[in-house]
């Protein structure tokens, strides 16, 4: 080692923005920097709540590698919500700095694929899961420190188990996270125990990690005002408002979990566009697990008859029934359908009276809320036009004391579009046993004229 690694070797040891900008070379943002720079200056609890894409993950890995390369007696335990967060994303960043380690230390640190060795210990990775509360239990070290990505999405028992290590004075907990959740521990670290926390909020509006692209077409797919753009792009907890009918930690855990009930029916749905420029869009589920989501414009009857027999001939397994409205241009889809051998077309109209008609004011709120219990166990796309959609959707109650999904026109003022995705799976959600095609086809949803009837306008 020259007299020149060693210099620089101290140099890092003692400093987290000296490791990150003169060892690894990286050009921390703003934000990043204020976290450093806490660190430094001896802080020992922190957390974070951004949006996407700020470099949190990114920050972790460097912290990682010079919390473990310095130290004596180091331990690390990594965690985070799902194996992909940890595996896919955490692991790889910690790798792509080591590789640009100086070989002085790179050589004393291996990376494997659950842990980190370092030369006096170890960083492990252990996903969080309620099943498993003992994941971040047990670790003792004269140096340790907890890395928590996704933080928001730890079940609450994980830090019960863990509390008493995690409050060691000199014990580094670094939290971030995309604040979904008004519960929990991070939760708590940002309000009723701020002052055990050094608290940092990354708004990817101000992040140079983010491209102006990027903000400006998530204010299109969420809506500007929307909780989705709130939590996703400013790193804010969501307001919740009282009448929305999914709470986006619940959508968020549906779009990522990984241990999903896909036993069941094949089931497709397809939302027929009605006017011109909103799209048709075909969902596909089986059992709980919504696996396929696809839009399209501007096809007329024959084509979307066209899609739908080139899906149906593709398919590795025929679907039970496929689902779509029957109102307007879609109501004469089961007969073209069946011309060309769709015999498990069903016509369905989301203003028809709901099989259970006492709690629901119609189809369009009991599709939604049997979605609402689906999500529960199941898993949905990863489609931010979807998330966005699904939480623009609130309940009203009406006047016969029924749950209702607001009007349709209040949804696109507020999304600028039509939900025509939350509105598929919905629509996917349908039960298909004690469905009478023929009844659905025929019955005139109360209130509308033969016009309105044909036009599809007022039947979601
Ligand atoms: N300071 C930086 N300089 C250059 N690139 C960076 C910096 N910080 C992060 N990146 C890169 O930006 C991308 C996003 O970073 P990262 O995954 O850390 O963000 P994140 O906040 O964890 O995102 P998500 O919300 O999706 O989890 C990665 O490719 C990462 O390597
Ligand atoms: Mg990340």
């Amino acid at each position: 080692m020259t007299r020149d690694d060693v210099k620089l070797l101290k140099a890092a040891a003692k400093s987290l923005e000296f490791f990150a900008v003169m060892v690894l070379r990286a050009k921390p943002t703003e934000q990043q920097l204020r976290v450093i720079r806490a660190i430094d200056k001896g802080k020992r609890h922190i957390s974070i709540r951004s949006g996407h894409g700020t470099g949190k993950t990114t920050l972790l890995s460097w912290i990682v590698l010079w919390w473990g390369s310095f130290r004596e007696d180091v331990k690390i335990p990594m965690t985070a919500p799902t194996s992909h967060q940890l595996y896919d994303l955490l692991l790889p960043e910690v790798r792509k700095w080591w590789e640009i380690l100086p070989d002085v230390l790179k050589s004393s640190v291996e990376i494997k694929t659950e842990r980190v060795d370092f030369p006096q210990g170890f960083a492990v990775a252990r996903t969080a899961r309620k099943e498993q509360p003992e994941a971040l239990q047990g670790f003792h070290a004269t140096n340790l420190a907890f890395v928590i990505d996704e933080a928001s999405g730890i079940p609450q028992i994980i830090f019960e188990v863990a509390e008493g290590a995690m409050t060691g004075e000199e014990t580094l907990v670094i939290m971030a996270a995309n604040p979904t959740r008004t519960e929990g521990y991070f939760y708590d670290s940002h309000h009723k125990n701020r002052w055990m926390w050094e608290c940092f909020q990354f708004n990817a509006e101000e992040s140079e990690n983010v491209s102006r692209d990027w903000i400006e077409q998530k204010k299109r797919q969420y809506g500007h005002d929307s909780d989705v753009y709130k939590v996703r792009v400013k790193g804010e907890f969501p307001s919740q408002s009282s009448n929305a009918v999914f709470a986006l930690a619940d959508v968020e855990d549906a779009v990522a979990r990984e241990v999903y009930d896909d036993s069941g029916a094949e089931v497709w749905a397809l939302d027929i566009a009605d006017y011109g420029d909103d799209r048709s869009v075909l969902v596909k589920r089986k059992g709980k697990l919504f696996y396929s989501i696809e839009a399209r414009r501007g096809l007329n009857l024959p084509e979307l008859a066209g899609w739908l027999l080139y899906e149906v001939k593709n398919a590795q397994r025929r679907p039970a029934v496929i689902f779509y409205d029957a109102i307007g241009v879609g109501s004469s889809l089961g007969a073209v359908g069946f011309d060309v051998g769709l015999d498990m077309l069903r016509g369905v109209k989301a203003s028809n009276t709901a099989t259970d008609y006492k709690t629901y004011e119609n189809k369009r709120a009991e599709w939604y809320y049997t979605l609402k219990e689906i999500m529960e166990e199941g898993k949905l796309p990863d489609d931010d036009e979807l998330v966005g959609e699904l939480m623009a959707n609130k309940y009203k109650i009406s006047n016969t004391g029924k749950l209702q999904i607001i009007d349709k026109k209040e949804i696109k003022n507020e999304l600028g579009r039509s939900p025509d995705k939350a509105d598929a799976c919905a629509m996917c959600c349908e039960s298909f046993s004690g469905l009478d095609a023929l009844a659905v086809e025929d019955e005139l949803p109360e209130g509308l004229t033969e016009e309105e009837e044909m036009y599809g306008g007022a039947a979601w």
